[in-house]
């Protein structure tokens, strides 16, 4: 489909329903794994917003939810490596067990940043990561496997479900690939 700018373009990558099953299961794994444990999970502003509501419906009741933010300077669609905190979790997360929601690891600078972040000011009794997309032929910095995984995709800009180019398209239901028309 035609994208909102002139010269680009939406191929379909995930669809909705394909969203739909996978984050069950996801829920359904992290369900079991957090079996009679609190659960406090901390969402990524705002990328990972959509994935966030939607698996959080499906996880058990007693779950916490907080947010931070973090952003990452850079131009266009290239990560700087420079990582900063726009906002803070506001609960105390001492001795929680964190599930730490992001959208897509891609260079890595981010979630190595946060799990740093959370561990070192927090002290919390655990923290994991569930991530809806991972992109690891990207990776700029050597970080820990992702305990939960939604997809694994190839090095493309993805766009949709919470995830923008230039602050557009975070309301599209699936996952696009953008496409610009130098390379279509
Ligand atoms: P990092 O490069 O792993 O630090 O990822 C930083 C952030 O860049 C992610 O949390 C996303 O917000 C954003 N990002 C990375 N790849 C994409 C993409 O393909 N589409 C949209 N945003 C992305
Ligand atoms: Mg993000």
């Amino acid at each position: 489909m035609q994208g909102i700018n002139k010269g680009e373009r939406i191929e379909v990558m995930i669809t909705a329903d394909q969203l739909k099953v996978r984050i069950k299961e996801l829920a359904e794994q992290i369900n079991k794994d957090y079996e009679g444990t609190p659960l406090t999970i901390v969402c990524t502003l705002k990328g990972a917003i959509f994935f966030m509501t939607d698996l959080a419906r499906e996880l058990s009741p007693g779950l916490e939810i907080d947010f931070f933010k973090a952003s990452s300077y850079g131009d266009g669609t290239v990560s700087s490596g420079k990582v900063e905190l726009d906002m803070q979790p506001t609960f105390e997360l001492k001795d929680r067990n964190i599930l730490i929601i992001e959208d897509i690891i891609d260079s890595g600078h981010t979630i190595a940043f946060l799990r740093d972040f959370i561990a070192k000011n927090h002290h919390p009794a655990s923290v994991k990561v569930v991530t809806l997309l991972d992109k690891p032929s990207r990776r700029a910095v050597e970080v820990p496997p992702c305990e939960y995984t939604g997809f694994s995709i190839p090095d493309e800009f993805v766009i949709g479900y919470g995830l923008d180019y230039a602050q557009k398209y975070r309301n599209l239901p699936f996952i696009g690939i953008l496409r610009f028309e130098e390379d279509i």
